[in-house]
């Protein structure tokens, strides 16, 4: 029997005379520059998919409405940054030292709304935001110690033509800079700057104060910021003399300034609305300004206002909003609501009014909606004490000492929606004691002494629907069930005990939050249903509460449950099962120690089998341990996976076969890695890894063994312990190719005539691959692919006994590379065709083979198949030599994807040629039909 030879062949350097190496390069030259895959330092994320992404990875505040940031940090070479950043960002976040940027530099994200430069000193000239025409919000931040420079050219914010605010935090602007800035500017920021009085607004800002520029009157129009925060400027000590004349302002703010508020009136500014004037010092009423402005909202937070007098509200007829939190507040004054006939909202947080506040008696007429009396050392409410208050929609009184309520401290409050009475020392509710309450929709008693809380306390209002309960060490809760119940929170140390005797359920609930260690039934044989639940977050609880016994089990069914959140309390149950939860989108789990346990019978893969909508999976804290193929298997549906507080991690080589179904975001937050070439994999992936952006990698460090302190980079023990993963970069190149020409957006692409061409071919492939395509006629039964090396061998000992007709051969249609492709037909064209016209592709591996480009994509392109739709044999793999296990590695791999008989070692003579011929005779007959079906 004629055999190739068993010397390993030189690998891609035969193929010099196809297209097919250039052109992976280039397809992955291309690829890396078009598609932003890994980018150093930077984390690229979609919000929307998990709520609390900040507070695993790297975060970049957003506005309201955005979701897809890329945040970078330690940026030394911006262009080299953004190149891997994907163009449709809408939030673009960068921290480092780039003392000038380029022009254009951000010209390819015309989406971005938001952008947030911290950036050392720095220097910006004109065009350097060209093409941001939807950019919003741009802020330029250095967190102490004050003051960087700035240098920004006065028209260098002209092509803003959509920004809405401006921030310039710690930075000293030049006061002869002229900035020219966008007309639609409403909101400017200038904090922890070094402005000493306002008159220099005017020389930064060429058409910030109308008139005042030299410059101005070439300019016809002048913009209308409406707010403009100066807090922080440490130096800030004189107003000027109309130095803001003709601005329109509507909201100014001065905290910690030390200018002194005094001399507003004179600066110039007519319209004032609001005025913020926190921390600044103050101990009496800054008359004269409430005189002079009609304003609306006062913020006078953090100062030291001790008492409130009578005549102090005098001048503030027109306030709607007043803050005095934290002033050390002792007294006030009981006639204060009268003189302030249009308040609505009053936050009087943190002072010391607990031993004289007297609410005004009687009926007055008061708008007043919010008010705020938390942290007040209140001990007692007195009766009636808000009966004046009728309007009155929000309640504050958190962290308090109040221990005693009825009825009759509520009275009168029809309007009521929002009562906060959290963290006082609550022992006892009243059976009636909200029952004046009709309007309540939200409650909170967090942090109380109540051991039981009954339905039949909470018996009034109708619409409670946000309800937060909370207790020391235990508590138990009754029915009735608040009716409209859509929202319940509850915390306590040990046991929440559920005591329902015929299994009330929660209809509306949709979303419950526990926090404790125990939860658990009154009577054992009943269930409690959540028809509605959405949400679900449970901290610190006892796994036992998804113990696999159903009849056993706290929620035996959440038909409706998209999010859950379960952070358990270290201990390792059994068993854990999440089934019943068959919309689950979202898994966060934490802090289960069973991975670890050999003893265990949890694993992984057989808790996520159960969750085919999953979307997002963030494990945290629970020692996985290895991480292989088969732990994510079938979770095609997975956008986004993290692994967070990992010790010792592995991430098997099988892993590699998801590559192509990796989720879109996969990220890696505080992981201590195994040193094992197991992993060697990763490095080349992350730096290219189609369609998925990972994060966390550079970072992460590796331990050899438990005594191993040395902090080894993971990448850097990879990159110098094992060897270079040529067969990785071959499989990300077969496989990048793949997807490419997958994709229309890049098929389309003019600068690739070879792309069109091939374009039909592989469109229709790909049609079919995904089983969508009109079922051909095959033309062949087997596709032979072979290397040069074993030609010899496969035309003369198999060709012959597989097309022979019958009974001395096979009888079977081949395809062969070398003689069927058409002379100056495109081999890669004709392969991928003539592999989607036969049945069953037959790889013939040796040695040479596995160092061929060509075999080696070929094999890709048929283990595509394979991984696309499991289950169907299309790959039968003959192994002509005894193949070392390191070269092999990848390909064994595949043997899990196939069934024993799909494969032959003819390697160790162990086969008959006879029965061989036989039995892969009978496999291609099978494979066919299967394929047929
Ligand atoms: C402001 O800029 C002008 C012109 O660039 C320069 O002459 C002046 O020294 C700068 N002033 C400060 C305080 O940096
Ligand atoms: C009152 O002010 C404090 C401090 O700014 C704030 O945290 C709180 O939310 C305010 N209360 C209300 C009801 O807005
Ligand atoms: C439930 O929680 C989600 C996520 O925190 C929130 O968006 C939603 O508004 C909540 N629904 C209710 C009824 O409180
Ligand atoms: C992970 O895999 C490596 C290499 O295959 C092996 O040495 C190690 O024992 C495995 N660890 C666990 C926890 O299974
Ligand atoms: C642990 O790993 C370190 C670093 O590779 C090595 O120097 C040390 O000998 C190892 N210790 C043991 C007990 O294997």
């Amino acid at each position: 029997m004629g055999r190739g030879s068993t010397m390993r062949g030189e690998s891609s350097a035969k193929d010099g005379k196809t297209p097919l190496l250039p052109l992976l390069l280039g397809l992955m030259n291309l690829s890396v520059v078009s598609w932003a895959w890994t980018a150093p330092d930077c984390t690229i994320a979609d919000a929307s998919l998990l709520p609390r992404l900040s507070y695993y990875i790297p975060f970049c505040s957003l506005a309201p409405g955005l979701h897809f940031f890329a945040s970078c940090s330690n940026v030394k070479d911006l262009a080299q940054t953004l190149t891997a950043i994907p163009e449709k960002i809408e939030v673009l976040c960068l921290q480092g030292t780039i003392p000038v940027l380029p022009i254009d530099a951000f010209a390819k994200f015309s989406s971005l709304q938001l952008l947030r430069l911290q950036l050392g000193p720095i220097k910006i000239t004109s065009g350097v935001f060209q093409g941001l025409d939807q950019l919003q919000h741009l802020s330029f931040e250095h967190h102490v110690p004050c003051c960087l420079n700035l240098f920004l050219s006065p028209d260098a914010l002209e092509p803003l033509r959509s920004l809405h605010s401006l921030s310039f935090e710690g930075y000293c602007l030049n006061s002869s800079q002229n900035i020219q800035l966008p007309i639609s500017l409403s909101h400017l920021t200038l904090r922890h700057s070094c402005l000493t009085e306002l008159q220099e607004l005017q020389g930064i800002f060429q058409n910030l104060v109308p008139g005042s520029s030299h410059t101005a009157s070439s300019i016809p129009w002048s913009i209308s910021v409406e707010v403009l925060d100066l807090s922080g400027n440490l130096q800030l000590s004189q107003v000027g003399i109309g130095a803001l004349h003709g601005l329109q302002l509507q909201s100014l703010r001065l905290d910690g300034t030390p200018v002194s508020a005094v001399g507003l009136p004179a600066s110039g500014l007519l319209h004032l609305d609001s005025l913020s004037l926190v921390d600044k010092g103050i101990e009496k009423m800054p008359e004269n300004v409430t005189n002079y402005f009609t304003l609306r909202a006062l913020n006078l937070g953090k100062n030291k206002i001790q008492n409130i007098e009578d005549g102090d509200f005098s001048s503030c007829h027109s306030l709607e909003v007043l803050s005095l939190h934290a002033n050390g507040l002792k007294f006030l004054s009981p006639k204060f609501l009268s003189a302030l006939p249009q308040l609505q909202r009053f936050n009087l947080s943190m002072n010391k009014l607990g031993s004289t506040l007297v609410l005004p008696q009687g009926l007055i007429s008061s708008n007043l909606r919010v008010l705020d009396l938390s942290y007040n050392e209140l001990y007692t409410l007195p009766y009636g004490a808000f009966s004046s208050l009728p309007q009155l929609q929000e309640l504050w009184l958190s962290g308090n000492y109040i221990a005693n309520l009825s009825s009759e401290n509520f009275q009168g409050l029809r309007c009521l929606t929002t009562l906060d009475l959290s963290w006082n020392q609550i022992k006892v509710l009243k059976p009636d004691c909200f029952s004046s309450l009709l309007a309540l929709t939200s409650l909170n008693l967090l942090g109380t002494y109540l051991e039981r809380v009954s339905g039949n306390q909470l018996q009034g209002p109708q619409e409670l629907n946000h309800l937060q309960l909370g207790s020391f060490m235990m508590l138990d809760i009754y029915p009735p069930w608040p009716p409209a119940l859509l929202s319940l929170e509850v915390w306590t140390e040990t046991l929440l005990q559920f005591s329902v005797p015929s299994g009330e359920p929660f209809l509306f609930l949709e979303n419950l939050t526990i926090q404790t260690t125990y939860v658990k039934l009154l009577q054992k044989n009943i269930t409690l249903h959540f028809p509605s639940l959405r949400y679900l977050t449970l901290r610190g609880c006892d796994p036992y509460i998804f113990t696999s016994h159903l009849s056993e089990r706290f929620f035996p069914q959440l038909p409706a449950l998209e999010h859950l959140h379960f952070w358990s309390d270290h201990n390792g149950p059994s068993d854990l099962s999440l089934s019943g939860m068959p919309s689950l989108r979202v898994l966060e789990l934490g802090d289960l120690d069973y991975f670890s346990k050999s003893s265990s019978s949890v694993k992984l893969e057989v808790l996520l089998k159960e969750l085919p909508q999953l979307q997002v999976l963030a494990l945290s804290n629970l020692n996985v341990g290895n991480l292989s193929v088969l732990s994510l298997q079938d979770l095609s549906p997975l956008r986004l996976l993290l692994l967070n507080s990992e010790w010792t991690l592995g991430l098997d080589s099988s892993l590699q076969e998801l590559i192509p179904q990796m989720p879109q975001y996969v990220y890696f937050s505080d992981i201590t890695f195994t040193c094992q070439c197991e992993s060697s994999w990763v490095g080349p992936w992350a730096a290219r890894a189609p369609n998925t952006y990972v994060y966390g990698l550079e970072k992460s460090i590796c331990m050899a063994n438990a005594s191993d302190y040395s902090q080894t980079p993971l990448l850097s023990f990879l990159s110098s312990h094992c060897p270079h993963d040529a067969e990785f970069q071959s499989f990300l190149a077969s496989f990048i190719l793949v997807l490419l020409l997958t994709t229309l957006a890049l098929l389309v692409c003019p600068k690739w005539p070879w792309l069109h061409h091939v374009r039909t071919v592989l469109h229709a492939w790909w049609l079919k691959l995904g089983g969508r395509g009109p079922r051909s006629q095959f033309h062949y039964d087997v596709f032979i692919s072979y290397c040069v090396e074993n030609q010899d061998w496969v035309l003369k000992e198999l060709v012959p006994a597989l097309e022979k007709p019958p009974p001395s051969g096979g009888g079977l249609r081949l395809c062969l590379p070398e003689r069927d492709f058409g002379v100056g037909q495109d081999r890669m064209d004709a392969m991928i065709a003539s592999m989607e016209n036969s049945r069953t592709t037959l790889c013939v591996l040796s040695c040479e083979a596995l160092g061929s480009p060509w075999c080696n994509l070929e094999l890709r392109l048929a283990t595509y198949h394979l991984i696309a739709r499991p289950g169907t044999a299309r790959l039968l793999l003959l192994f002509l030599d005894p193949i070392d296990r390191w070269q092999l590695h990848s390909y064994n791999r595949l043997l899990r994807w196939l069934q024993k008989e799909d494969y032959f070692d003819l390697s160790q003579g162990k086969v008959e040629w006879n029965a061989f011929c036989e039995q892969l005779r009978r496999r291609l007959r099978k494979a066919g039909q299967e394929r047929e079906d």
